[in-house]
């Protein structure tokens, strides 16, 4: 949440830090601004998207700046509240992401000392806490005011006639992208791929000085060296390419994402080596941790691993571990999230790290802090995904969660290579799904007139209703639940009726004949249907009001073809409503406070 950049080489920093701040809106865009810095410093912020910001501003000369794009914790979106923020002087700026959480007994005390503050956001003390215990150094100035702080924090901070930005993160991911003579910092490496794709990540607790020419990173106080990496994603990845929307973008790339996956985890000599959480001797059950849709994820992993391997695997929401409990009985962990950055993801595994359990990490960003803090990574290729609303990262989790499991599971060797053919084929039954694509869009004209639906499921299918509704409350802001579908006449059933359309999620598995029943409760109740259905299902196709036909599958491999028509349900339907798409209202990509 919230997006940072900064610049300092020889070109004028401005155009660069709007571009990089345009590259990184999905972390947060309720308002943004930038500081640029030669002999004086001047900021400009409001509460409005980048491009607006650029075209309400003068040409600022400098070739030093920092920029930072907002999603709200302390205080509404307003020009006030927007960062950069500064110290009394206007000489120090700072671009902060993070919660500072002692921050109301700073405030107070600096408040004491004779300090003035214009926002109510918790960021601004930092400014302030540099201004104080600034003498002749900057990076001296920051590294005492960092003594103070309690929370999280990527900052990058600028002051006036130095030629150098001060950077460090705590809880909050910062990068610095290396170019020639010149030098970008970004909380995320999208941000700068246009400029560099050479980066240094910074460990927990590192402050670094950054000038055009060098990167000085100390850590505990001491310099330390941090490798320069090369990132392998290009800017056309991170770009829309033609699309009107990233969501849509993603969900094309699905099959190049199923492709690229697997053919990576193909190409490594013993992909299963890591694996032995899934299947190891005498392994007793399986923890799965995961916010959001990697939740969803990792749901449909519990199916895929209770069905092939036989053993119990628990799921729970990353936010409520602390309270519920403790790792597996062996202690091993799997843990997923695309951006590697989300707070709750990040706190589960330091306690499970402190119950000294084993976590294996899924993620799909290489360098992110779950991949550092994790004891072991498989990577997801989806490439970068930008659209706030995940698509093909799920499709990737569901992929890696497959290859994790299938050479442990409990089936013969003719069946294991069905599967593996099953999956190797799923690139061009996601390909048919969109063959249908006008089908579905001209369904979800219809759809977009209500204002609350179901989506139900059972079994593997379940966590797919789950990730529908999920996908078209966010983006169209239709309510939208997702529930087992044996549990709807547990209590919803009360709000059936002509004005709430139930999505249904059929299967041919040992689930097609309860799902067909719950479908005629519904139809009894006098709710639409909407359902998914293999392309020569007659019976629930003779009851249902629309059938959306999808192309026939292992049921085991379901989840992955009945998901992308339920993401372009939500694409078209919010599309219909006018929604912005990319930027659903109140939402970021990653979620990087509790
Ligand atoms: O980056 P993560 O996978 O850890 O993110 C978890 C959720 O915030 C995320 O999946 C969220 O639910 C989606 N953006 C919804 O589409």
């Amino acid at each position: 949440m919230c997006g940072i950049v900064g610049y300092i080489g020889g070109r004028q920093a401005q155009t660069i830090l709007l571009n990089c701040l345009g590259r990184l809106e999905y972390r947060g865009y309720d308002s943004c601004g930038i500081a640029v810095a030669a002999e004086h410093t001047t900021v400009f912020k409001d509460a409005v998207r980048v491009k607006a910001l650029a075209q309400t501003l003068p040409k600022l000369e400098g070739k030093t700046g920092i920029g930072h794009t907002r999603w709200a914790t302390h205080g509404e979106p307003s020009m006030i509240n927007a960062h950069p923020h500064c110290d009394c002087t206007g000489r120090i700026a700072v671009a902060h992401n993070g919660v500072i959480n002692n921050s109301q007994k700073l405030k107070q005390q600096l408040v004491s000392e004779g300090h003035l503050f214009v926002s109510e956001t918790d960021s601004e003390v930092i400014p302030h806490l540099i201004e104080k215990y600034y003498e002749d150094s900057l990076p001296k100035a920051v590294e005492a005011a960092l003594h103070e702080i309690e929370g999280s924090y990527a900052i990058v901070v600028l002051m006036e006639g130095e030629r150098e930005l001060v950077v460090a993160r705590k809880d909050s991911p910062l990068i610095i992208g290396i170019g020639d003579r010149e030098n970008f910092i970004a909380s995320d490496v999208p941000a700068i791929l246009d400029y560099t794709s050479r980066v240094m990540y910074l460990e927990e607790g590192d402050v670094a000085v950054v000038t055009g020419d060098e990167v000085k990173v100390r850590g505990n106080g001491v310099e330390v060296a941090r490798e320069e990496h090369k990132v392998p994603w290009t800017v056309k990845d991170a770009q829309r390419g033609g699309y009107e929307h990233f969501m849509l973008k993603e969900i094309h790339e699905q099959p190049k994402v199923v492709r690229d996956t697997l053919s990576e985890y193909i190409s490594i000599a013993q992909p299963a080596a890591d694996m032995t959480v899934v299947g190891g001797s005498g392994m007793e059950d399986i923890l799965m941790l995961a916010c959001g849709t990697s939740y969803h994820a990792a749901l449909v992993g519990k199916y895929i691993i209770e069905q092939l391997v036989k053993i119990p695997v628990r799921v729970e929401i990353a936010s409520e571990f602390s309270y519920s409990g403790r790792a597996s009985a062996r202690n091993k962990a799997i843990v997923i999230s695309q951006s590697g950055e989300t707070a709750d993801v990040l706190k589960a595994i330091k306690q499970l790290k402190n119950e000294d359990c084993h976590v294996i990490a899924v993620t799909n960003v290489v360098g992110s802090t779950v991949s550092r803090i994790a004891d072991q990574v498989v990577y997801t290729r989806a490439g970068p995904e930008i659209s706030v609303a995940a698509t093909k990262s799920f499709v990737a989790q569901l992929i890696a969660l497959y290859w994790l499991t299938l050479p442990y599971s409990r089936v013969d060797i003719r069946q294991l290579d069905e599967m593996v053919l099953g999956l190797r084929q799923l690139p061009g039954k996601i390909q048919q799904v969109f063959d249908n694509e006008e089908a579905i869009k001209s369904l979800a004209a219809e759809f977009a007139r209500f204002n609350n639906a179901f989506f139900v499921g059972r079994g593997i299918n379940y966590p797919i209703a789950l990730e529908g509704a999920l996908k078209l409350k966010e983006i169209s802001y239709i309510h939208a639940e997702g529930y087992s579908a044996g549990e709807l006449k547990h209590g919803p059933f009360a709000l059936l009726g002509p004005e709430t359309p139930v999505v249904a999620v059929v299967a041919r598995d040992n689930t097609y004949e309860a799902m067909l029943a719950n479908i005629k409760e519904v139809k009894a109740r006098k709710s639409p249907v909407l359902a998914l259905v293999e392309d020569d299902d007659d019976e629930v196709s003779g009851l249902a009001d629309w059938i959306i036909p999808v192309p026939g599958v292992d049921a085991l491999f379901s989840p992955v073809v009945n998901v992308v028509v339920l993401q372009l349900l939500a694409y078209y339907t919010a599309k219909q409503r006018g929604c912005p798409i990319d930027f659903p209202r109140n939402l970021a990509k990653s979620v990087t406070v509790e």
